[in-house]
C-alpha cells in the first residue's frame, strides 16, 4: 500500500497559529506526494516533492517563511535518504537555495559526500544548476517581525532568550516496491547562533530510511533530538518488533526523560504509518493509496490509518 505521511514542526501552542491551515498544507504535501507515487514514481520522489511543497508554504519553519538567526538571517537545512539503498544527502546553513531538500538529493546523487556545510553547500548548488535566490525572498513579513521583537525584547542583537520556535517540516513515504525514503527541511529555531545546525540534516537524528525497517522524520528542539538520536531510536525500537505507534512513542519518551519535546512520524515498508509528540501540537497529514486521507494539528482525536 503506498502512503505519505508528512509533518508541518512539533512546538508550543500560540494564540495567532492558525491550525486548520497548518493542516491544509499539511494535507496537500502529502497528496503532492501520493501524486508521484500514483504515477508509479519512488518514495524518494514522493518524500522530495511533499518536502518541496512545504518549504515553498511560508507557514512553515523551511525553505520560504523560515524563522531568523541572531543576525537576522536565514539559515536552512535539510536531509534525504532513501531506504532501498541506504542513500543519504544533506545540507547545512545554506543561505540562497529555495528548496534545500533539492540540494540534500544533488548532494546525494551528485557528489562524493553526505553533507555540505554553508558557503560549500550554496557553491554546490551552482553546479547542479540550482539558481541563487537573494535570501530576502525567503524572509517573509511576518518572521522578519518576529526578529525584530527579538531584538527590540533582548536590547541588542535577536538571539538570547528568544524561545524555540518549532515548525521544521518533514515527508516519509512507502512506495508500490515497498521501498521506504524520509526528508527533513528547516529554518532551525529563532535567534539560533549563526552556523547552529540542528539535527534536521543529520542521519540518525531528524532523518532515517532503511527498507529493511522503515523510515522516520523528526521535529522538536535539535539540542535534545541529536541527543536521543530520535529517528534512530524509532527505527532500533521498530527492529525490536515493535508496532509502529509503540516504537514512535518509546522514542519521542526518550527525548521527554532528557528534557527534550518534539515529535516523530514514520512508515514501514507494508505501509503503516505512526507518529507521536510531546509537544502541544505537531501539524501532519497523510494520503494512502486506498483513497484514505487524514490530517491533525493536537492531541485531539484523529482516526489512525
Ligand atoms: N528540529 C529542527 C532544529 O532544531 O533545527
Amino acid at each position: 500500500m503506498v502512503a505519505v505521511l508528512v509533518h508541518g514542526g512539533a512546538g508550543p501552542r500560540r494564540d495567532q497559529e492558525d491550525p486548520e491551515g497548518a493542516k491544509a498544507g499539511c494535507l496537500a504535501a502529502a497528496e503532492a506526494g501520493l501524486a508521484v507515487l500514483a504515477r508509479g514514481g519512488s518514495a524518494l520522489d514522493a518524500v522530495e516533492a511533499a518536502a518541496r511543497l512545504l518549504e515553498d508554504d511560508p507557514r512553515f519553519n523551511s525553505g520560504t517563511g523560515a524563522v531568523l538567526n541572531a543576525e537576522g538571517e536565514v539559515e536552512l537545512d535539510a536531509s534525504i535518504m532513501d531506504g532501498e539503498h541506504l542513500r543519504a544527502g544533506a545540507v547545512a546553513v545554506v543561505k540562497t537555495v529555495k528548496n534545500p531538500i533539492t540540494l540534500a538529493r544533488a548532494v546525494m546523487e551528485h557528489s562524493p559526500h553526505v553533507l555540505l556545510v554553508g558557503d560549500g553547500a550554496d557553491a554546490f548548488a551552482r553546479t547542479r544548476g540550482i539558481p541563487a535566490v537573494d535570501p530576502s525572498t525567503l524572509i517573509t513579513p511576518l518572521q522578519r517581525q518576529r526578529w525584530l521583537e527579538r531584538v527590540r525584547s533582548s536590547g541588542g542583537a535577536g538571539g538570547g532568550h528568544a524561545g524555540p520556535k518549532h515548525g521544521t517540516i518533514g515527508a516519509v513515504a512507502v512506495d508500490a516496491r515497498g521501498q521506504v525514503a524520509a526528508a527533513t527541511s528547516t529554518g532551525g529555531t529563532a535567534g539560533k547562533l549563526a552556523g547552529r545546525v540542528g539535527d534536521s540534516p543529520l542521519i540518525g537524528c531528524g532523518t532515517l530510511a532503511d527498507s529493511r525497517l522503515g523510515a522516520a522524520s523528526a521535529t522538536g528542539l535539535g539540542e535534545y533530538i541529536i541527543r536521543v538520536r530520535l529517528t534512530s531510536a524509532v527505527l532500533n525500537e521498530l527492529s525490536r518488533g515493535l508496532p509502529i505507534d509503540k516504537a514512535c512513542q518509546a522514542a519521542i519518551d526518550d527525548l521527554v526523560r532528557i528534557g527534550g519535546d518534539g515529535g516523530v512520524i514514520a512508515v514501514t515498508p507494508r505501509g503503516e504509518l505512526g507518529w507521536a509528540f510531546s509537544s502541544e501540537r505537531m501539524a501532519f497529514a497523510w494520503a494512502r493509496g486506498d483513497g484514505s486521507r487524514g490530517a491533525g494539528f493536537e492531541n485531539d482525536p484523529v482516526s489512525k490509518p
